[in-house]
């Protein structure tokens, strides 16, 4: 397939109305942002976050793409998909011992090779001198980044904020799950002064990713006009820690708005939302959107 039937476009950019008689009594008017529903198996931020990676990845004729994430990455899946249909061989870098799970059986049988690296090493994962061995291991090719997070996925995120704009133009908080914060980043680049972002890191004490957004923002060459801010109190006990408390709230908020939602990101996202608005944290006659960014298929991880 080439790379203009794969990232050409997308199913149309679904926003729809989120009701609870809560954002009536706050004066609220509350959307989710349907990114979920753009591509099959692409889903999410992950289409736009991979559209530039590998469509400069075609234009240079790279023969394999290699790339890292846990064993339930939603950035792996999607890559080893899409690799496969534009017939690009792919590596997983996978961290963790060796396991096998829904979501590695996908990879693999859409031809990715999969290397396991113990916690240990998979930390040194930006090190150039750990990834030349690394190519010695697994092959030659083009290094993608955890999650896909660098310049070309801030383009192509800036993408999806055009589109989420486009259908809210009097649009005031637009709030989104943190990994690596690639996608916070793509939306910052391209969102006017009036709209207030609001990144909810999934990991714990992820005060970090304030310093990488800027990095993001600085190699993609972009300034962020408008005011962004992280908040530290989405991780409900840390990254892929799904406690009872919050596996209850997660499936009832599934019954409550007929959406499926993952474990990991959105899930938490919706959750800590929530509480701010019981808190009083926005402001009555607001406008606030929140992105839905996919990844249902990591569901399987727990249900
Ligand atoms: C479903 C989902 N939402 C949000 C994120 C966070 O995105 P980012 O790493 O760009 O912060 C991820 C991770 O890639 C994800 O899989």
């Amino acid at each position: 397939m080439a790379i203009i039937d794969l990232f050409d476009a997308h199913a149309p950019l679904v926003v729809e109305p989120l009701e609870l008689p809560l954002f009536v009594e706050k004066k609220l008017k509350v959307l989710i942002v349907r990114a979920d529903l753009v591509h099959p198996l692409i889903s999410g931020n992950k289409w736009f976050k991979l559209k530039y990676n590998l469509l400069a990845a075609c234009k240079q004729n790279v023969s394999r793409v290699i790339s890292f994430g846990g064993p339930y990455s939603n950035h792996i899946h999607a890559l080893a998909w899409s690799a496969q249909q534009l017939g690009i061989d792919s590596v997983g870098v996978i961290r963790g011992e060796e396991v096998s799970n829904p979501m590695l059986a996908d990879a693999q049988k859409w031809g990715m090779q999969l290397h396991f690296v113990d916690r240990a090493n998979y930390r040194e994962r930006h090190d150039p001198i750990w990834q030349a061995q690394l190519k010695q291991d697994v092959g030659s090719g083009v290094i993608i980044p955890e999650g896909g997070s660098n310049a070309l996925a801030v383009r192509g995120v800036a993408e999806l904020m055009r589109g989420i704009l486009a259908q809210l133009p009097d649009l005031d908080y637009l709030l989104c799950a943190c990994g690596t914060g690639g996608t916070l980043a793509g939306l910052i680049s391209a969102a006017p002064e009036s709209v207030k972002l609001e990144g909810f890191p999934v990991l714990k004490g992820a005060g970090f990713l304030q310093d990488d957004v800027l990095k993001l923002l600085k190699v993609a060459g972009v300034d962020a006009h408008c005011p962004w801010s992280l908040d530290l109190d989405a991780h409900y006990g840390g990254y892929g820690k799904i406690r009872k408390d919050h596996k209850e709230h997660w499936l009832a908020m599934e019954e409550q708005f007929q959406i499926l939602f993952d474990p990991v990101y959105t899930s938490k996202l919706l959750r800590r939302f929530l509480e701010k608005v019981e808190q009083g944290m926005y402001p009555a006659g607001a406008t606030v959107a929140l992105l839905h960014s996919g990844g249902v298929q990591g569901r399987r991880s727990i249900v």
